[in-house]
C-alpha cells in the first residue's frame, strides 16, 4: 500500500447518518467512498437469491466459497459484484435488512469482506463507513469517527430511505429492525459494534449533514496522515 494512501473510518449504529455524511466527505476530500455495510447487505441478498438458510452457517460459508466477489469504482463510489452482479437497490430491502446481522456475526463471512475491504485502498484513498473500520479493519487510521444519533432521529432517517424507494413500512417495523440489529451487532463476539480507540463520537441529532461533515473535516485538518502507516494487519484495536 503507498504511503499516501489515507483512511477515514466512520463506524456507528444502523441509520446513525454514516451513508450521507461519508459520501459528501469523501467527495470534499476527493476520495473514494465505500460502505462495508453494501457488502454484508448484498452476501445477505445472495444468500436469499439462492434459498441459503441464512441461519445455518456452514450453508452461508460453503455459498461465499462458491461465488466470486469483484469490486469497481464508478463516480468514486466503490461497487461489490457478486458473479459479475451489482444487486443495486435490492440490497436495501427490509427482507435483506432483517437477516443481514445474523450474516454479518459469521466469523469466516467478515474474515473474507474485511480482505476485501482492506484490498481497496489499492483505489487510492477513501472514506469507509461500517461498524468495525476504526476497530478491526483499518485499526492504524488516525482518522476515526463514531457517529451517532438518537432513536426517533434514526427511525426518521430510514423512513424517509424507505419512502424515497417507495417501499412502504411503518416506523413500528423500523424501529424495531433497527434495535433488533443494533443489538446482535453490539452483542456478538467477532468485531462487535463499538467506538474504537481514538475515534472522535459524533452526535449528530441536531447537526445537519454538512455540519456533521464539516466537524469531520476540522478534525481531520487538525491531525494530519501519519507519514509512514503500518501494514493493516491486526484484528481488534491496536495495543497502547
Ligand atoms: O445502513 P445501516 O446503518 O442500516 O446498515 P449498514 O451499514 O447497511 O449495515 C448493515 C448490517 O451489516 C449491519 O447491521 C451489520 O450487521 C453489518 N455490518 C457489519 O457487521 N460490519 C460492517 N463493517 C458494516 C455492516
Amino acid at each position: 500500500m503507498s504511503d499516501k494512501v489515507t483512511v477515514v473510518a466512520v463506524d456507528g449504529p444502523a441509520a446513525s447518518g454514516k451513508s450521507t455524511v461519508s459520501k459528501l466527505l469523501a467527495k470534499k476530500l476527493g476520495f473514494n467512498y465505500v460502505d462495508s455495510g453494501a457488502m454484508y447487505r448484498a452476501v445477505t441478498w445472495q444468500a436469499l437469491e439462492m434459498g441459503v438458510d441464512v441461519t445455518d452457517p456452514i450453508a452461508v460459508i460453503g455459498m461465499m466459497h462458491t461465488i466470486k466477489i469483484s469490486f469497481e469504482i464508478r463516480d468514486g463510489v466503490a461497487r461489490m459484484l457478486i458473479n459479475g452482479v451489482d444487486p443495486g437497490d435490492a440490497i436495501r430491502e427490509p427482507r435483506v435488512a432483517e437477516k443481514v446481522s445474523v450474516i454479518a456475526a459469521i466469523p469466516e463471512v467478515r474474515q473474507i469482506l474485511v480482505q476485501h475491504q482492506r484490498s481497496l485502498t489499492k483505489f487510492g484513498s477513501l472514506v469507509m463507513e461500517g461498524r468495525d473500520i476504526g476497530s478491526v479493519v483499518f485499526p492504524d487510521t488516525p482518522h476515526k469517527f463514531y457517529l451517532d444519533a438518537n432513536p426517533e432521529v434514526r427511525v426518521q432517517r430510514r423512513q424517509r430511505d424507505f419512502a424515497a424507494m417507495n417501499i412502504q413500512t411503518s416506523a413500528e417495523n423500523v424501529a424495531q429492525n433497527l434495535q433488533a440489529r443494533d443489538k446482535l451487532d453490539a452483542g456478538r463476539a467477532t468485531a462487535p459494534l463499538q467506538i474504537a480507540v481514538g475515534a472522535t463520537v459524533i452526535e449528530n441529532s441536531r447537526l445537519s449533514v454538512e455540519e456533521t461533515v464539516e466537524v469531520i473535516l476540522g478534525q481531520i485538518r487538525r491531525q494530519p496522515p501519519r507519514p509512514d502507516p503500518l501494514p493493516w494487519r491486526g484484528e481488534g484495536n491496536p495495543q497502547p
